[in-house]
């Protein structure tokens, strides 16, 4: 990577995409507010996931469900009860931990000399958390070499004995731990004018409870057959212990699910793989680089009580290879957990026969935010133009939050401004997300456009006046600048965002 995290962050904020919420007052942990840029990027990254997902199948349609709810909902779904992460607490500092972030890693150097440290870890990042360790110690004690791994665990399940001996992560003492407990991450509300236990609520914590409520009714008023799936895009709020990683893990953020529904009888794998499949080439469409995907199947304890199979599509992000979205196949689980809280029957009666089910679910699920921090990732580059330095970001036009800048050469010749600004406006009607710029040199305003992901420059000069053609330059082959008729350049934007 030719940038970290906190670079990342920075030029987020510098370029208008994402700048901490309530700034001015030092911002709030776990919350972020996308600036002019980001909010383009991001409206781009799900009018293409709702294009290919729902527009471009025959067999998704999409839904926007209410945020806050019935708790009823989050009752049966069982969010109410399990959706919990374990926490640890530091009477010391009086900080909070996520007991699975939390490693504690005990490791040998080649003195001989052994010690255990603890750090906070994204996801139980096991490498991580050693090679943390290791350099930690090899540093204190001011020798070079290797080091052999001793024991490495998280504080989930650590025994009241150990957690005596575990230093705090915030102070270093010993013995400021306090065991793991459970942490409900729902954010609770209260809805009408009592503030009581009756009118308690929660912001969903996830989009695909508002699928399985509508399942119902929506399969009869659009008159579905299974197979087929509902899909949502809208936003979800956990009270993350810790927030971290920027974007990756925040308190609000916004998701992009199916829920596909299956028969029982069906080939779920087969299905799951399909899905694994539509989105990992929907990530390539978006412009994520290929070579930064892989694929984690989730087993054992890994994989959640209500799924059969689970495979996550990970990236590796400049922190780590991590969970991007994951394809779960949740079997029956939620709708019949709706079915028997509600008293509704919510079997799907299979047309022309007497056969009845409870359809099964393949529900493929992603971040918008993760997405959009990947895509920052993937598309941040350095290179040198004649030799001259430029940091750009190489976004595909299809989500550039520009896809074109136009540019008259000279901001104080009248003909080439009202031909610049009348392509902008022909641009701007055909649907096109087009800057003007009339300011600095024509090198200057490139440089502009490079740092903010803009694929395409046109130019307005002499020549237009001549014959009507206009210069077009790409950000990712700047040495060749052609020449295109003006009437040409919305077929040709519209091609290049395919
Ligand atoms: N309905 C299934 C579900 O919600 P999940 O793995 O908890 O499953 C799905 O979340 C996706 O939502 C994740 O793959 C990730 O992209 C995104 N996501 C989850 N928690 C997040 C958080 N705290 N911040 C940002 N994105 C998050």
């Amino acid at each position: 990577y030719k940038i970290d995290l906190e670079g990342l962050v920075s030029l987020c904020k510098r370029r208008g995409f994402v700048f901490p919420s309530g700034e001015i007052y030092g911002g709030y942990n776990g919350f972020f507010d996308y600036g002019p840029l980001g909010a383009e990027l991001k409206n781009n990254l799900k009018r293409m996931w709702w294009r290919k997902m729902v527009h471009c199948r025959d067999d998704v349609i999409g839904l926007d469900s209410s945020i806050v709810t019935t708790p009823s909902v989050h009752q049966a779904s069982g969010h109410v009860d399990n959706f919990s992460d374990p926490m640890v607490d530091c009477t010391e500092s009086k900080k909070r931990f996520r007991a699975d972030q939390l490693m504690w890693a005990k490791v040998e150097l080649e003195d001989g000399t052994s010690a255990g440290y603890v750090s906070m870890v994204e996801d139980g990042n096991v490498e991580v958390a050693l090679k943390k360790a290791a350099k930690k110690l090899i540093k204190q004690k001011k020798i070079e070499g290797g080091f052999k791994e001793l024991e490495i665990k998280d504080m989930t399940d650590a025994t009241e004995e150990e957690v005596k001996l575990i230093p705090s992560p915030a102070t270093g003492l010993p013995g400021s731990l306090t065991g793991a407990r459970a942490f409900n991450l729902m954010f609770e509300t209260y809805v009408g004018p009592y503030s009581d236990g009756a009118s308690k609520s929660y912001l969903r914590p996830e989009t695909a409870q508002g699928i399985f409520v509508n399942f119902k009714t929506v399969t009869y008023v659009m008159r579905q057959k299974i197979p087929f799936g509902i899909a949502q895009i809208g936003k979800a709020f956990r009270n993350e212990i810790t927030p971290r990683q920027f974007l990756f893990r925040s308190r609000e953020f916004e998701q992009m699910e199916i829920e596909y529904f299956i028969d029982p009888e069906a080939d779920f794998k087969a299905i799951q793989e399909e899905w694994i499949m539509e989105m990992w080439n929907f990530l390539k469409a978006v412009g994520l680089k290929e070579s930064l995907l892989d694929r984690e199947v989730h087993e054992g304890e890994k994989l959640a009580h209500y799924a059969r199979a689970c495979t996550d599509i990970v990236f590796t992000y400049p922190f780590g290879t991590q969970e991007l979205l994951g394809v779960a196949a949740r079997g029956e689980y939620d709708l019949q957990q709706h079915a028997q809280a509600s008293g509704e029957s919510l079997e799907y009666q299979v047309p022309g026969q007497k056969r009845k089910f409870v359809p099964h679910v393949i529900e493929p699920s992603c971040g918008v935010d993760r997405l959009f921090l990947a895509l920052l990732c993937s598309a941040y580059d350095e290179d040198e133009i004649d030799g001259e330095k430029r940091s750009l970001l190489r976004f595909h036009p299809c989500v550039a939050p520009i896809t074109c800048a136009i540019f008259p050469l000279l901001k104080n010749k009248p003909p080439l401004v009202e031909k610049a600004k009348g392509l902008a406006a022909m641009l701007r009607s055909s649907g096109f997300n087009v800057l003007y710029d009339e300011a600095g040199t024509i090198g200057k305003r490139y440089r502009r456009m490079d740092e903010v992901g803009t694929p395409f420059c046109c130019t307005i000069d002499f020549d237009t006046l001549e014959d009507d053609t206009v210069t077009i330059r790409r950000r990712d082959d700047p040495l060749k600048v052609e020449r295109k008729k003006r009437e040409d350049i919305g077929a040709f934007l519209m091609k290049e965002c395919q």
